[in-house]
């Protein structure tokens, strides 16, 4: 009979090992654990049948009952030790995955262009100013010696908040603005956003300049070549022919467009120049004497120039972009590129 009991009862943890190892799961556990280990398990069951075993063999039949429950109750802290560590693998951080990638920004042509522009002045001795978009026509027009009849100041180029105050069609107001504030010498870039009534493939009703001022005593025509072939050669390349062609605008006298060698085919000419062979990319000349009597200058005692260069066309030119539309579409597959 004892013999009888030992063999169940190792029979009975034997069975008890099989199912926990195939168990994956804590409930499936728990539930072993209640069914063989809980105060009306089978194990337990088997103990309370001591009291019909003889007294001489109560402890060995006891010694096999007390080492079926403590196998069990071991094999069963352990499988739940190893599944709770599984567990935390799959939810904790796998520093063999690939990490997830910071897409980097990049800076719009533009600015880029802007900054380029600016910091070859900068490199010159120019200082760098800014100003107001929405602008008097005291300072867009009036200051600029623009007469009250001048066609740049038809409502068909100008974009009017009220009759005396326009969104700026140009940075030349600061030319007015940097000159009310501070006496010769003036050396000053200001770039910044500008606009205009048109809108077609080449033309965008906003669009951007900078604009340059020098203005000390003695300041020359060459001066103002000087200035501009070291932007041109510095911006696009050493090798970039450029020439003065005579001009007109009512702040400047003489006034000089300045055109490049077409760098798309270096002057053989294409549509890009019109098969001209040169492409215009800024308009400048010497401070008209009538402005300087806005601004309490004294032309028999400073002289000066000045220029504006749009952005886009020269952003344009140097990255070989063929259409102006793509500067304000923002679709990034072309802004990555910069
Ligand atoms: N403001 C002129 C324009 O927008 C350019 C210019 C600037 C010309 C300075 C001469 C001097 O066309």
């Amino acid at each position: 009979m004892p013999e009888d009991i030992k063999e169940k009862l190792s029979e009975l943890g034997r069975e008890a090992l099989e199912i926990l190892e195939k168990a994956d799961t804590v409930a499936e556990i728990e539930n072993l654990r209640i069914k063989y280990l809980g105060k009306k398990g089978l194990v337990t069951g088997f103990m309370r049948q001591m009291g019909s075993v003889s007294a001489e063999e109560r402890p060995a039949v006891g010694q096999v009952a007390n080492r079926v429950k403590t196998d069990l109750a071991s094999a069963i802290k352990s499988k739940l030790e190893a599944l709770s560590d599984a567990e935390e693998a799959k939810t904790s951080l796998d520093v063999t995955l690939p990490g997830r990638r910071h897409r980097r920004g990049h800076r719009h042509p533009i600015t880029r262009t802007l900054n380029e522009m600016c910091d070859i002045f900068i490199r010159m001795g120019f200082d760098i100013a800014e100003g107001p978009e929405v602008e008097s026509d005291y300072y867009n027009f009036e200051a600029l010696n623009f007469p009250k009849d001048h066609p740049a100041r038809d409502m068909q180029d100008t974009l009017y908040i009220n009759d005396n105050v326009v969104l700026r069609t140009h940075t030349s107001p600061m030319q007015i603005r940097t000159m009310e504030k501070k006496k010769p010498p003036v050396w000053v870039v200001i770039p910044g956003k500008t606009y205009r009534r048109d809108s077609d493939v080449s033309h965008t009703p906003m669009f951007h300049q900078v604009e340059g001022l020098v203005v000390d005593k003695g300041i020359t025509f060459g001066d103002l070549k000087g200035v501009l072939t070291v932007f041109v050669h510095q911006f696009f390349s050493p090798d970039t022919p450029l020439r003065f062609r005579p001009s007109f605008f009512p702040f400047t006298e003489p006034s000089a467009e300045v055109d490049i060698g077409c760098v798309i085919c270096h002057g053989s000419g294409c549509r890009t120049c019109g098969y001209k062979g040169w492409l215009e990319i800024l308009g400048s000349g010497m401070v008209d004497p009538e402005v300087f009597k806005f601004v309490d200058y004294d032309p028999q005692e400073v002289s000066g120039f000045a220029f504006g260069v749009g952005i886009e066309r020269v952003a344009m030119l140097k990255y070989g972009i063929d259409d102006l539309r793509l500067f304000f579409d923002n679709d990034l597959r072309f802004l990555k590129q910069f």
